[in-house]
C-alpha cells in the first residue's frame, strides 16, 4: 500500500521509518525493512510502524533502503506476506497486482525456487533472481542487476511501483513503475522514491513524477531514468507546493473527493485479471463453486447494509436477469432476526466493504447453520467475514477513508458483473456474443468514468443550485432504482439535506403528495428498456412544479425538453450504466454538502465501519 527507498548520506533506517509513518494514514496492516550495507538485511512485522521500529537491531547501519506498509490484497496480513519480498541477496517491495503471477511462480517452482508467501510480489523477487543469476543455486552473476528487473519487467503483467536492492550491487537501488504510482524526491545528496509524496515531503518537495514504463537508478551520486527499452530519458523537476495535510489527499479538499476521483483505477484493479472478452468468460479462481454447483443454486440470498445493500439491489437484477436465478436482497440486522426459509442450494452473498459490519455477520453465520454455501464480497483482506465465507471475493478499491463509501461501492457492483457472468457462463443462460460484448464494455468503464470526473464542474454547478434545498427526491426504475437510493443516501449522509430515493412506479402511490413548486427531483434516466418510462414519471413530476435534474445520456437529446437540468454520462450498455450514473450522484452530493460547510469525511453521527448491532 505504502513503498519507498532511500538512498543518501544518512543513515537509512531511521529514515525509512519515519516516512513510513507519514503513510500510517492510508491504513494498513503489516510494515518492513531492507537495508543494504554490502548484503541486505531485512526485518518485518504484522502491526503498527512502531512495532517495526522495535525489532530493528541498534547497529542496523547502511545508506541505502526500502520500506513498505502493506494494505493485504493477495494473502491475509501476516509476517511471511508483508514486504519486503527476498530471493537470495535481492530485496523487493512493491505495491500494484501481479496479473500473471500464478504461472510465473508455477514456472519458477519447477525451477526449484521456494515460495514463502502468498503474494504476488514474491514472483518478481524470484524472477529477478533467476535472470541475475540463472539458476536457484548459483551465486554468479550473468547480468547487470539493471537488466535483471528490466526483463523482469517484460514478462510481468498488471500494475506495479517498485523499489529493489542487491546485496552483490551495494550502490545501487532501482525503482521502477507502471499503472500505480512511484515519485522520486531530490533532496541535498539523497534521494528518494516513494508511493506518495506524503512519505518524504518534510525532507524534500523537489520531485519527480516517473511515468509508466520508466526504470530509475537511484545512487548516492545521482538519479538517472530510463524506458523499459534501457534508452536514457531527460525529466522535468516540479517542487510540490501542498502541506503534509493537502498530500494525504493528492491536493484534494477531502478524501472522499479523492476517493470518487480514484474511481477508475479502483474499477480496473477489481476486474484486471479476471476478463477473457476473447471467449466470454471470466476467470474467478478464489470462488469455490463448480459450475455443477452453481447449476444447482435454487435460489440467491443477498444480505448487506447501508450502501453495499444498495449494490446488492443491482446484483438482483443481474443475477437474474443474466443467469436466472431468482434473487433476494436482504438488510442484515432484518435478516438476523428473522426466520429465514433457507437451505443448502441456497447460495447467500454477504457484502461488506470492511467486512466487519456486525449484522452482516450475524446473518452470514446464520445462513452457515442452514448449510448454505456462502460467498463474501468484501474489500479488506483478513476481515472478520472473511472467517465466516466458503469464498471471499475481494474488490480492489484500496482503503477507503471517507465514511461515505464511493469507490468500495462501484468496486462491489463491478464484483457483482463478474460474477453474474460467471453464473451465466456456467448456466448457458448467456450466449458467448453477448457475454464478449459486456466484458468489452465492462473494460471501458474506467475510461468513461474518468470523463464523468474531467467534467465536474458542471455537476458542481447545479449541487450549488440547489444547495439550500430542505428535501431532495431520487428517482430511477429497474437497475437504476437502487442508483437512485444510493444518489439519496449519499446526499443524507454528507449534506444533511432530507433526501429519498424511490422506483419510479411507486411515485403515484405516495411520494407525489410530497412534490411541491421548486421540489429538486433527480431522474436517472439514462437509455434502457425502461427509458420511455421513466420519461413519463418525468413529466408526471414536472406537473407538480418541481425542477427536475435528469442523469442521461451525452447524445440524448430529447431529455432536454422535458428537464431543467442534465447531468451526463456516456453511453454503454444497459446493464452496466449504473457504475457511471452513481458517480455523477457522488458528486453532486459531495458539491452540496461542500456548499453547505458539512464536514464531509466525517459526517455527525455515522461511522465508516459499525462494528456493534
Ligand atoms: C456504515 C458506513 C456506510 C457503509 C455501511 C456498511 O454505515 O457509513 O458507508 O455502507 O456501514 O458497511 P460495510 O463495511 O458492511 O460495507
Amino acid at each position: 500500500c505504502g513503498i519507498i527507498g532511500y538512498v543518501g548520506s544518512h543513515e537509512a533506517a531511521p529514515i525509512i521509518i519515519d516516512c513510513l509513518k507519514k503513510l500510517e494514514y492510508r491504513g494498513y496492516d503489516s510494515a518492513g525493512i531492507t537495508i543494504l550495507d554490502e548484503k541486505i538485511e531485512t526485518h518485518k512485522t504484522v502491526g503498527k510502524i512502531k512495532e517495526l521500529e522495535q525489532i530493528l537491531p541498534e547497529n542496523l547501519k547502511g545508506n541505502i533502503g526500502i520500506g513498505h506498509t502493506r494494505w493485504a490484497t493477495h494473502g491475509v496480513p501476516s509476517t511471511i506476506n508483508s514486504h519486503p519480498h527476498n530471493s537470495g541477496d535481492i530485496s523487493v517491495v512493491h505495491n500494484g497486482i501481479i496479473e500473471n503471477y500464478l504461472s510465473i511462480k508455477e514456472k519458477l517452482q519447477q525451477e526449484g525456487y521456494n515460495f514463502l508467501s502468498d503474494t504476488d510480489t514474491e514472483v518478481i523477487a524470484h524472477l529477478m533472481h533467476s535472470k541475475l543469476y540463472g539458476n536457484v543455486d548459483s551465486d554468479e552473476k550473468i547480468c547487470s542487476f539493471f537488466d535483471a528487473l528490466q526483463s523482469t519487467l517484460q514478462e510481468v503483467e498488471g500494475s506495479y511501483a517498485i523499489t529493489t536492492v542487491c546485496g552483490t550491487e551495494p550502490d545501487l537501488m532501482l525503482a521502477a513503475r507502471k499503472d500505480s504510482p512511484l515519485i522520486m524526491g531530490l533532496g541535498e545528496s539523497e534521494y528518494y522514491a516513494a508511493s506518495d509524496v506524503t512519505a518524504f515531503l518534510n525532507n524534500t518537495k523537489d520531485v519527480v513524477f516517473v511515468d509508466d514504463l520508466n526504470i530509475v537508478t537511484i545512487r548516492p551520486e545521482g538519479v538517472e531514468f530510463f524506458d523499459i527499452d534501457g534508452n536514457v530519458l531527460e525529466k522535468e523537476k516540479t517542487t510540490i507546493e501542498w502541506d503534509i495535510e493537502a498530500a494525504e489527499k493528492a491536493g484534494y479538499e477531502h478524501f472522499m473527493l479523492k476517493e470518487i476521483n480514484e474511481q477508475p483505477r479502483s474499477v480496473h484493479d477489481t476486474f484486471s485479471g479476471k476478463l477473457s472478452e476473447l471467449d466470454g468468460s471470466v476467470n474467478l479462481n478464489e470462488l469455490h463453486l463448480s459450475n455443477e454447483e452453481i447449476r444447482n443454486i435454487e435460489r440467491i440470498d443477498i444480505i448487506a447494509c447501508g450502501t453495499s445493500l444498495n449494490a446488492g439491489l443491482v446484483g438482483k437484477y443481474l443475477f437474474e436477469n443474466l443467469a436466472g436465478i431468482h434473487t433476494d436482497v436482504d438488510i442484515g440486522s432484518e435478516f438476523r432476526y428473522s426466520n429465514p426459509i433457507m437451505n443448502e442450494d441456497i447460495l447467500s452473498i454477504a457484502i461488506t466493504q470492511s467486512g466487519e459490519t456486525a449484522d452482516t455477520l450475524a446473518a452470514i453465520r446464520s445462513c452457515r447453520s442452514y448449510d448454505c454455501n456462502t460467498i463474501a464480497i468484501t474489500n479488506v483482506v483478513g476481515s472478520s467475514i472473511t472467517r465466516d465465507a466458503n469464498s471471499v471475493l475481494y474488490t480492489r478499491a484500496g482503503p477507503e477513508i471517507g465514511v461515505a463509501a464511493t469507490k468500495t461501492f462501484t468496486a462491489q457492483l463491478t464484483m457483482l458483473y463478474i460474477l453474474a457472468i460467471k453464473f451465466a457462463r456456467a448456466k448457458g443462460t448467456m450466449d458467448i456474443n453477448h457475454a464478449k460484448d459486456l466484458l468489452v464494455n465492462l473494460k471501458r468503464i474506467p475510461g468513461q468514468i474518468q470523463k464523468i470526473l474531467n467534467h465536474r464542474d458542471e455537476i458542481r454547478e447545479c449541487a450549488e443550485m440547489f444547495a439550500q434545498e430542505k428535501d431532495y427526491f431520487f428517482v430511477g426504475r429497474h437497475l437504476n432504482y437502487p442508483i437512485a437510493l444510493e444518489g439519496a443516501l449519499k446526499l443524507k449522509e454528507i449534506s444533511y439535506i432530507h433526501a429519498e430515493g424511490f422506483a419510479g412506479g411507486e411515485l403515484k402511490h405516495g411520494p407525489l403528495a410530497l412534490i411541491e413548486d421548486g421540489t429538486p427531483v433527480v431522474a436517472i434516466a439514462t437509455k434502457g428498456h425502461v427509458y420511455e418510462k421513466i420519461l413519463s414519471n418525468i413529466k408526471e413530476i414536472k406537473a407538480r412544479e418541481a425542477r427536475v435534474i435528469a442523469v442521461a445520456n451525452v447524445d440524448d437529446t430529447e431529455i432536454e425538453k422535458y428537464v431543467d437540468w442534465v447531468l451526463r454520462v456516456p453511453a454503454t450498455d444497459e446493464l452496466l450504466s449504473p457504475l457511471l450514473s452513481t458517480v455523477v450522484l457522488q458528486l453532486l452530493a459531495y458539491y452540496t454538502a461542500l456548499a453547505r460547510g458539512c464536514s464531509i469525511d466525517k459526517p455527525k453521527n455515522l461511522a465508516k465501519s459499525v462494528t456493534v448491532e
